[in-house]
């Protein structure tokens, strides 16, 4: 499908994009950037905490309609999950379709792919496996590799909450037409409670904190960076215009970083903005899943509301 990116022009995107994102004069970068192999290991583990609500939540209601997803046409031909996010999830479904004769992780990280593909031949070992190391917000192409099969797509964890509104039309259209006639199932947090929302993105155990900090890391490590870590803390903030949880990377003091040959100036209290995580009641995404063309099949929660998970098909 999409274009694989090869290891030197993902380097090559890196840098130009935190150049430019950290020259601008609102300091901020894709949260794409997060996922390097220390930082999807720190994801995992934020799955597991109890402030973080929504993998627990999510998993519940796929338990629960999970019945209902194997009657997908798409449950007996190729399953393809975007951003391969937990295995806990992918094993869920996996095992509720028997029939299943493809799957495909596509993610932006090639070392947590090839773990969790590995993962997955294990367990199902009758399992056709096509990892696919690709970032998926950038234009899907075709799909050359599943002809015949009927497709579903499988888009778990809100992911779909990262990307701006109109970015996020633009990549459900892009899955419509790379994947014709494929059916959904796509998971949606919720708008709630503002100091549930803060204590899921600013955790008391601080794992949130170090997979946000680890950004600087990554950029020290891989550009050759002075960020001093100290001197910038984690912050999760409830933007309610925007319907959406914001981290932010904040400088602590007026202080100049090194990346290479470009200084970067910081004064006190400045942030670099590094995620948005939106919030959509049921209305909300259905404005945005008609926007891209898809149709509203069906749409489930979990006893509090907190989460929901919907099926969409292309007419
Ligand atoms: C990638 C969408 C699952 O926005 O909730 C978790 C990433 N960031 N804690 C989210 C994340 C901070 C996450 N998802």
């Amino acid at each position: 499908m999409t274009k694989h990116v090869p290891p030197a022009q993902q380097d090559a995107d890196f840098r130009k994009e935190i150049l430019q994102g950290l020259t601008a004069d609102r300091k901020a970068v894709s949260s794409k950037w997060l996922y390097d192999d220390v930082g999807s290991h720190l994801f995992e583990a934020i799955t597991e905490l109890d402030a973080y609500y929504p993998t627990r939540t999510e998993l519940g209601i796929l338990e629960a309609q999970l019945r209902k997803y194997a009657r997908l046409p798409g449950a007996r031909g190729a399953m393809v999950e975007l951003g391969s996010g937990s295995s806990r999830k992918t094993n869920l479904l996996l095992g509720a379709f028997p029939d299943l004769s493809v799957y495909m992780p596509v993610d932006i990280s090639a070392n947590h792919l090839k773990e969790a593909a590995d993962r997955v031949r294990r367990t199902f070992p009758s399992l056709a496996v096509i990892p696919v190391a690709a970032d998926f917000t950038q234009p899907l192409g075709k799909l050359p590799l599943l002809p015949e099969l009927p497709v579903l797509v499988f888009f778990p964890g809100s992911t779909i909450g990262n990307f701006e509104k109109s970015e996020a039309v633009a990549l459900l259209k892009s899955i419509r037409t790379a994947m014709p006639g494929a059916h959904m199932i796509v998971g949606v947090d919720r708008p709630k409670d503002e100091a549930v929302l803060v204590d899921a993105y600013d955790d008391p155990a601080g794992v949130t904190a170090a997979f946000n900090l680890n950004l600087l890391q990554r950029i020290n490590r891989e550009l050759g960076a002075d960020f001093d870590l100290a001197a910038f803390e984690h912050r999760a903030l409830w933007n309610s215009a925007e319907s959406r949880i914001e981290m932010h990377l904040e400088s602590l003091c007026d202080q100049t970083v090194r990346i290479g040959e470009t200084e970067i100036q910081f004064v006190s209290g400045e942030t670099i903005h590094t995620e948005n995580s939106h919030k959509y009641d049921e209305a909300a995404f259905a404005e945005i899943a008609s926007r891209s063309g898809w149709r509203v099949l069906d749409s489930d929660t979990d006893p509090d509301g907190l989460f929901s998970v919907l099926t969409l098909e292309a007419p």
